[in-house]
């Protein structure tokens, strides 16, 4: 399989998880994958993916990344922002310091990697950025939510902006997925959203994978700026599901 052969990706927040998955089949469809995170990687990492510590919210850290993309192979094609991080804090009780934080990672970060990453992008290349459902609804982490409709705005932003340069941006918005993210969930949380999910169970990481190697590969050269929820259809009913559910 060779979708995206010949091109070299990377990944952020790649150690586990959702961005391990996309890392693995990028790998697998032929690209040159750049593992990042500020982990060591949880997975034993096959031919075509090297590992590199970055710090999403570091701006030195992006910049030795981007000096070393250009020594090494002069160009990068591909930017899957993944890194991120949630805090269950609800209104009432969020500090500003942890609205801060998550902020920093899930915005910021995505920020810094289009800044230093897209001058070594030439035309063709893709940028997808991991929202999530949060970032379409009125989900109850409140620092988590606004930073995903933030990252959204980002998104649209350098859409417009990176276009002329031939780049595209794309957002996908995974529903409740099962990681290590979503294994601290409370209990309450997952049955409510398998309850309000119309195929009712949560989603897998290889579930997520292949709309990022999509997105990514050539097969997707004229989508840019949109937003794909890979959500088993939580967020498409707008509050209908449960009415729905209670009738004949
Ligand atoms: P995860 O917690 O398993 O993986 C997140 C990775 O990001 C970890 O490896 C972590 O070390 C890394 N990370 C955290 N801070 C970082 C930083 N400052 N710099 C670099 N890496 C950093 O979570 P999961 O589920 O794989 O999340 C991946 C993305 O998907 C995140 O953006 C998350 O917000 C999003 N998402 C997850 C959902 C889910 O149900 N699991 C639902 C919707 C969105």
């Amino acid at each position: 399989m060779s979708r995206v052969a010949g091109k070299v990706v990377v990944v952020t927040g790649a150690a586990r998880g959702q961005g391990a998955a996309e890392a693995a089949a990028l790998a697998r469809e032929g690209a040159t994958v750049i593992e990042t995170d500020v982990i060591a990687p949880s997975w034993r990492l096959p031919d075509g993916v090297v590992h590199r510590r970055l710090d999403v919210t570091s701006e030195r850290d992006w910049a030795e990344l981007a000096a070393w993309l250009r020594d090494a192979h002069g160009h990068v094609d591909g930017l899957v922002n993944n890194a991120g991080v949630t805090w269950r804090a609800r209104l009432g009780e969020v500090a500003v310091a942890d609205w801060e934080r998550v902020h920093r990672v899930n915005v910021t970060g995505a920020l810094l990697g289009i800044q230093h990453l897209a001058p070594l992008m030439p035309p063709g290349s893709s940028i997808v950025n991991v929202g999530s459902a949060a970032g379409l609804t009125g989900h109850y982490p409140v620092a988590y939510t606004a930073s995903k409709w933030a990252l959204r705005g980002l998104s649209r932003a350098a859409c417009t902006e990176l276009g002329r340069a031939g780049i595209r941006v794309n957002t996908v918005h995974p529903g409740f997925i099962e990681t290590p993210m979503t294994a601290s969930a409370p209990p309450a949380f997952r049955e409510a959203a398998n309850a309000q999910t119309p195929l009712g169970r949560p989603g897998t990481v290889d579930e997520v994978a292949p709309l990022v190697v999509f997105l990514v590969s050539d097969e997707a050269s004229y989508i840019t700026g949109a937003e794909i929820p890979v959500d088993g259809g939580y967020t498409s009913h707008g509050g209908a599901k449960p009415i729905s559910d209670a009738l004949p």
